[in-house]
């Protein structure tokens, strides 16, 4: 899940990737490096934790060079510490190397060069690949590259340097992401688009097995027969700004504040690409729909199954990508398999997406990241128009998915003939409106942000709903508990008296979240049971008739049909989770233990 970056040009290489690292660091940060290429050798700085760590010690002991390769690390295999942190370099000091991902293998091939007289500095799996390089490295590096990622399992993206070659940048991925940036000034790699953004939006994708070589002036790319491949680079639209804090504290909050507009901007991009795409897909061929995703992005897929499921009078099953991909799923050629994922690169969701594939389904992709590997693989992908998102936590992305997976099932319920084009009208005119509403409870951020202050002591926070109102809990209590390490579960309201409740003391505070009318009087007597169990209450909720008293407090949520509440629910859960956590001090944009995106098993 690390960040790597590389830079090859007329400036000053370590500003340029201290700089991009900061931009990456969302991708890991337990340790960070950076070697460059200087005096005929290397002059590398690692330091384990927090990337301001390094750059202290660049401020003591500074680099310069005009070519030279950084990461952050999420560490996998070795303990975060200095010498595990990347970049790694071979024993004879010829080639450094930064990697993100797995050596699955790393083990045989760390014996196979041991018996060979090489000895190995760190525990890390990746260190195993510049010992290698260095073994097979007869002074062509492409060859080296070549032999050595054939003979690596698992995943990689990397960044290479070599010492026969100065002036060159090498780079090769394998389901790991990697981007190639060219500038007037000098070209980049980098795992994410926002590294290099400030210095370009010119950058090419590169898939798997193909292998770059930058350097100042140019850049090639090659196939790994040598054969030299023409690619073409793609504009970048996201502008630099958006991948800056704009004057908020953290990155999750200027991005939950950015709803409204993302909300606007996917719904605009968003309608008429579903209803061209539903023209080419005939959607009577399918007999289930599976959404299969991790995290929130699973939790935004279990919300559009009710919402699908009541529109559309059509199966469909939610499953966690990390499960699906190893239960043996039972798809076929009838199924459509929706992928949800902001990164398009989180390694389970890839393997979904694959196994889904191999087994003859039809996938669709709602992702954020252009040209990320979800996005490339599936058979149809729509974006999500969020920008890029920094905060680990994610808040406007899933605001997104969900408004393309409303669109989608209003569409898929208007070809199954389930809809009428007057709903369907309706329906799609309550979607228009949701940004003005989130635009409404954004406003009433002081009231929230005072309620959490209050929140900070609970030992425990349940978030209950029933119907639509239990997947959006989920991704209520979700938030909560990555950002503020407070203990945290979801519960179908129902299900509490099943065991939970045993659970409820003084000392919990219980989320109620009631906006199903139908459903609204059983949600009242689920609170009434927690409350006489010692419980306080937060309701959430459209209805007035709520209640507030010294148990029970409640939060007014603008109305909309209950299918689209979700989209009401989860900005105000953000924003309690947000305070919460800054009230107790926490590293709300970078969590301990998490990373953004988990291109690792
Ligand atoms: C959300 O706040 C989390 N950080 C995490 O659950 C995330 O949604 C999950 O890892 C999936 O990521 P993706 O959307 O990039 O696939
Ligand atoms: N496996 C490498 C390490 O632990 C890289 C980890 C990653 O990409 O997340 O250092």
């Amino acid at each position: 899940m690390c960040g790597i970056i590389g830079y090859v040009g007329a400036q000053d290489a370590v500003p340029i990737i201290v700089d991009g690292l900061k931009k990456l660091e969302y991708r890991g940060y337990d340790s960070a490096g950076i070697a460059v290429y200087a005096n005929d050798g290397f002059s590398v700085a690692k330091q384990e934790g927090r990337l301001n760590a390094l750059e202290t010690r660049l401020e003591e002991q500074p680099l310069f060079g005009h070519l030279g390769i950084g990461h952050t690390r999420w560490a996998t295999h070795g303990e975060p510490s200095d010498v595990n942190s990347h970049p790694h370099i071979g024993s004879q000091n010829k080639i450094a190397i930064v990697h993100n991902g797995i050596i699955e293998n790393y083990k045989q091939l760390k014996e196979y060069l041991e018996r060979r007289g090489v000895s190995f500095a760190s525990q890390t799996d990746s260190e195993v690949i510049a010992q290698l390089a260095e073994y097979y490295h007869r002074g062509n590096i492409l060859d080296t590259v070549i032999k050595v990622t054939g003979r690596l399992e698992g995943s990689f993206a990397l960044g290479i340097m070599c010492l026969d070659e100065p002036e060159t940048l090498i780079a090769v991925k394998k389901d790991n992401p990697l981007i190639v940036g060219v500038s007037e000034h000098g070209n980049f790699i980098a795992s994410d688009v926002p590294a290099i953004l400030k210095h370009t939006n010119k950058v090419y994708y590169l898939n798997d097995k193909e292998i770059t070589i930058l350097r100042k002036d140019g850049v090639r790319f090659f196939d790994f027969d040598k054969e030299e491949l023409q690619k073409t680079p793609e504009t970048i639209t996201w502008s630099f700004d958006s991948a800056e804090k704009g004057g908020y504290p953290h990155f999750m909050l200027k991005e939950i504040m950015e709803q409204p507009k993302i909300m606007r901007d996917t719904i605009n991009n968003t309608s008429a690409s579903v209803r061209e795409a539903m023209n080419e897909l005939d959607i009577t061929q399918f007999n289930k729909i599976v959404i299969t995703a991790c995290g929130s992005a699973y939790n935004a897929g279990f919300v559009a199954k009710y919402v699908f499921e009541r529109l559309c009078r059509f199966p469909v099953e939610v499953e966690l990508a990390s499960e699906f991909r190893y239960k043996d799923p039972i798809v076929d050629e009838r199924t459509l398999v929706i992928l949800v994922s902001q990164s398009g690169e989180t390694a389970d969701t890839i393997a979904a997406m694959r196994e889904a594939k191999a087994r003859g389904a039809h996938t669709l992709s709602i992702v954020n990241v252009v040209g990320s590997a979800i996005a490339k693989e599936s058979d149809i992908c729509f974006y999500t128009a969020a920008g890029p998102e920094i905060a680990v936590a994610t808040t406007k992305a899933f605001s997104a998915q969900l408004v393309v997976l409303y669109i989608l099932a209003i569409e898929f319920a208007l070809r199954l003939g389930k809809l009428t084009a007057d709903d369907s009208d309706k329906l799609t005119a309550e979607i228009a409106l949701l940004p003005d509403k989130v635009e409404t409870l954004l406003s009433q951020v002081d009231t929230i942000q005072k309620y959490a202050a209050s929140c900070v002591g609970y030992k425990s926070i349940f978030f209950i709903g029933r119907n639509i109102d239990y997947a959006i809990a989920m991704e209520g209590s979700l938030k909560l508990k990555e950002i503020s390490y407070i203990h945290s579960e979801a519960y179908a309201g129902g299900e509490l008296k099943h065991g939970t409740i045993s659970l409820i003391e003084e000392e919990t505070l219980v989320v109620a979240i009631a906006n199903c009318e139908r459903l609204y009087p059983k949600i009242i007597s689920n609170v009434e049971q927690v409350i006489s169990r010692g419980a306080k209450v937060l309701l959430l909720s459209n209805f007035e008739n709520a209640e507030q008293n010294d148990h029970q407090s409640h939060i007014l949520l603008p109305p909309t049909v209950d299918l689209f509440s979700p989209s009401l629910s989860v900005i105000v859960l953000q924003l309690f989770s947000y305070y919460v956590a800054a009230n107790k001090g926490a590293d709300i944009d970078k969590p301990r233990n998490l990373a953004k995106s988990v291109t690792v098993e």
